[in-house]
């Protein structure tokens, strides 16, 4: 048999693609092209699905009808390309397929053009698919026939033309900024590119264009936007990429509520256009004190309520050791109320409380609410006045279930927002057509880094803390917050920003208590420092995560979805199999040794 293809497109032109016939074009000729998802041979017909991106349709071979474009369709297999012409037919009655777009029609082929054979394809390109996704991302030209792979991608291109269009009216302009630039510190860790001119110097390609669009504002732009790739060498999450693209934007003479007003703007356009829904304005603001205290992170899903509660004052004579413990070290007891969670299964609370263990607590402490006595290794301890303490706070009530975490303030709000989410998914809490948009504003400006020992930025260092604020800054810097803000969509962060310092007074003085030295911060970001005095008009601006918004929009498990060509999670490209070895002369020319380890 020959599966050499040799067959020319020629004058062919495609006349519809395949998913568009309907029973209104039935008596026409058409021409149309694509790959075989499926041929059937029955007796004398010889049925192929033909698909594109658009879809399916059934184009049918019939020997009477023309007995040599049968005699070539016998030797068509799957993933092969074709090109058919023929004229449309209602199909029989009977073999209508009410599933299919294009189900009531079919194409009676007169000539067929084998364009190219295809090898044995390592799954099935249909959406139920088994392949795992790594053979999926080899193979992914293959994977992207799917329509269900395809449309988060198809999204996607909505998703930015939208958003281009957008910032274009409201007087935006896009500029591009270098993607060979400057390593700075207080970021992730920096993907490095040698200097071949230079041995021993160093691009670093940019973690975001956070300075460079700062620049543009002090060169009076007034309102820029850019869709831009970044780069961070981080560890890998299903919501985070070491490459990733963000919306980034910038805007002078304006305060926070002028850049939350702009992003409303375009989030309301987002859902209405993308689904189809009116996202009532203004979104919820919280405090990021006050997300942590109730939902342990600053960036809650409000989707389902397994509020946080405080039982620290409750609990300050508790006869349970860890407590007292805890306490009198200074750390917190805090604790979720489960409304029905006393069925759980002692099994479900042991994995609950090695799943804790994963954010760092030590352990987890429950009571199962029965009628009358309460379920717990622990019940022995409490008087009566802490059980009434217990349900005055949590309003517990009988079938409940409260688990408690004793520890310094991090491990328990890592552990208790990490088991209220569990606890969301496990009780189906999460009503998945509902979407929860809240901006968290009042950010703490500095952190202590207990393993540096010093403060650092917890946005980055060119955040400008709150004006009434700034006072502290000498004697409590732990207490300034700053203009910083973030929006949070179904609990996961997909827009970050703040407004900037403009003052290179305030700039440097802030580098200091970051720990930079004078010389260091001239040497890191003077060029920052330089343009902040020739006349910065006051600025700020906003970053938002493109794919972390496809991947919400289409409803993607995961950013690999709405990436075309993704590193998997261990930061590989499948496709190219990149990092790969280079060759020694390109590492010659860069004045590069490797260790080889
Ligand atoms: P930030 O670091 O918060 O802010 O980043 C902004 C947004 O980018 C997305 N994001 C990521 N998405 C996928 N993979 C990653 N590894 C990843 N890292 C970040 C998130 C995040 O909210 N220059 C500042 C913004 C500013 O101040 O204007 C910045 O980059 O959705
Ligand atoms: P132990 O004294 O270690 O046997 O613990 C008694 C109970 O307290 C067990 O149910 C533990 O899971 C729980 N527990 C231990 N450490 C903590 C902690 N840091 N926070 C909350 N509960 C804890």
């Amino acid at each position: 048999m020959d599966r050499i293809f040799t067959d020319q497109l020629g004058t062919w032109k495609r006349s519809l693609y395949c998913g568009e016939p309907r029973a209104d074009a039935v008596g026409r000729e058409l021409i149309l092209v694509g790959w075989t998802q499926r041929r059937r041979d029955h007796g004398g017909l010889i049925f192929v699905d033909l698909r594109d991106r658009s879809g399916l349709v059934q184009v049918v071979f019939n020997p009477e009808v023309d007995a040599a474009a049968h005699e070539k369709a016998r030797h068509i297999r799957s993933e092969d390309v074709i090109a058919v012409r023929g004229v449309l037919a209602r199909r029989p009655p009977e073999t209508v397929n009410p599933d299919l777009a294009t189900g009531e029609v079919e194409l009676l082929v007169h000539e067929v053009r084998l364009l190219n054979a295809s090898e044995v394809p390592p799954f099935p390109v249909e959406d139920e698919s088994d392949a795992t996704e790594n053979m999926r991302l080899k193979y992914r030209y293959l994977d992207l026939r799917r329509p269900r792979s395809l449309a988060p991608l198809v999204l996607r291109s909505r998703l930015t033309k939208l958003i281009r269009d957008y910032f274009d009216s409201h007087g935006f302009i896009e500029v591009e900024t270098p993607v060979l630039t400057k390593s700075t510190p207080e970021g992730a860790r920096d993907y490095l590119v040698p200097s071949r001119m230079y041995h021993g110097k160093f691009y670093a390609l940019p973690q975001s264009p956070q300075l460079f669009k700062q620049i543009l504002m002090v060169g009076g732009l007034d309102r820029y936007f850019q869709i831009v790739r970044c780069f961070r060498d981080e560890d890998l999450r299903a919501d985070r990429q070491p490459e990733f693209t963000q919306l980034d934007v910038e805007m002078s003479f304006i305060q926070p509520d002028d850049i939350i007003d702009v992003i409303e703007g375009m989030m309301v356009l987002l859902f209405k256009e993308l689904k189809g829904i009116d996202m009532p304005r203004p979104f919820p603001r919280l405090s990021w004190a006050e997300a942590r205290a109730r939902y342990g992170n600053d960036k809650p899903d409000l989707r389902f309520g397994l509020e946080l509660k405080d039982f620290s004052a409750c609990f300050a004579k508790s006869q349970i050791k860890v407590f007292a413990n805890v306490l009198a070290a200074g750390g917190i007891v805090k604790g979720i109320a489960v409304p029905g969670g006393a069925s759980l299964s002692r099994k479900e609370l042991d994995d609950m409380t090695s799943f804790a263990t994963n954010y760092g607590a030590k352990g987890m402490a429950w009571i199962k609410l029965a009628d009358g006595e309460w379920q717990s290794p622990i019940a022995k301890f409490f008087t009566d006045v802490e059980r009434e303490e217990i349900v005055r706070i949590t309003g517990a009530k009988s079938g409940d279930l409260i688990l408690f975490i004793a520890d310094n303030d991090k491990v328990v709000h890592d552990s208790l927002s990490n088991l209220r989410l569990l606890l969301g998914e496990k009780l189906d809490l999460i009503d998945r057509n509902r979407y929860s948009l809240v901006w968290i504003v009042d950010f703490p400006l500095l952190e202590f880094d207990p393993a540096e020992k010093r403060y650092v930025a917890v946005h980055h260092p060119f955040t400008s803390p709150l004006d009434e604020d700034l006072a502290l800054l000498e004697g409590e810097p732990l207490k300034v917050r700053s203009k910083a803000y973030d929006l949070a969509l179904n609990g996961m962060e997909v827009g970050g920003g703040s407004v900037r310092i403009h003052q290179v007074d305030l700039q440097r003085r802030i580098l200091e208590l970051l720990g930079i030295r004078r010389e260091e911060a001239e040497a890191k970001f003077g060029f920052l420092l330089e343009a902040l005095s020739y006349g910065a008009p006051p600025h700020g601006g906003i970053a938002f995560g493109i794919d972390r918004l496809a991947m919400i929009f289409s409803g993607a498990q995961s950013l690999r979805d709405v990436i075309a060509f993704p590193k998997s999670q261990k930061a590989v490209c499948m496709l190219t199999e990149a990092p790969t070895p280079v060759d020694p002369r390109q590492l010659r020319e860069l004045g590069i040794k490797t260790t080889g380890d």
